[in-house]
């Protein structure tokens, strides 16, 4: 299978991903980074590993449409044929959803549908909630919206700081994704 990983940022889970990819734990080739910050972290960690970047400035396009026609014939011309959103802080349009519909996952760090959208690690310690988590979903027209796949919880106390919860957020979400993503390649060809 070659799957594309849309990043904004840093790229943890692109390094988690990679990893397991590397322990053959993940059955996949990354075949692109598609990254709408250029510069971003991710991007030099890909090129690093030698994987192909598609990175490309949203506003030097005149609509949503526009850059993701790009993206779609990019996707195409690599055989791409599962999306996996990771730190992607955009939402998906019609054109790529009509594209790649029902094979486009996402990552959030919530237990969904309870903070959908920015920071909802901060949301959730703002709310004071006792249980978090991570949950994986296809990815619809919506902000965080789209049948869930996976979910884990943890637990969080009220004097935990927001780098402590950030982190077991992230150390959840890089030893769930990898395994989400080889079950739902499984499933698409079974
Ligand atoms: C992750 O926490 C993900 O849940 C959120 O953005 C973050 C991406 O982090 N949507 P990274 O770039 O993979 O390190």
């Amino acid at each position: 299978s070659r799957i594309a990983i849309f990043a904004s940022g840093t790229g943890s889970n692109f390094d988690a991903i990679k990893a397991a990819i590397d322990r053959n734990e993940l059955q996949a080739e990354i075949a692109l980074i598609v990254c709408d910050k250029p510069g971003a972290k991710v991007v030099e960690k890909a090129e690093n590993a030698g994987i192909d970047v598609f990175q490309f400035t949203p506003k030097t396009y005149a609509s949503k449409q526009a850059f993701e026609t790009e993206i779609v014939k990019e996707l195409h011309a690599k055989g791409v044929n599962l999306v996996v959103l990771a730190g992607y802080m955009r939402l998906v349009g019609d054109t790529l959803l009509a594209a790649y519909g029902g094979k486009i996952v996402n990552i959030h760090p919530s237990l969904l549908p309870a903070f959908p959208g920015k920071d909802a690690i901060g949301q959730a310690i703002e709310a004071g909630v006792k249980v978090s988590g991570v949950t994986i979903h296809y990815v619809d027209e919506g902000m965080d919206t789209g049948p869930i796949i996976a979910q884990e919880s943890m637990k969080l106390s009220t004097d935990d700081s927001y780098e402590e919860v950030q982190q077991r957020i992230q150390a959840i979400e890089h030893s769930l994704y990898p395994k989400v993503i080889a079950n739902v390649l499984k499933e698409a060809t079974a």
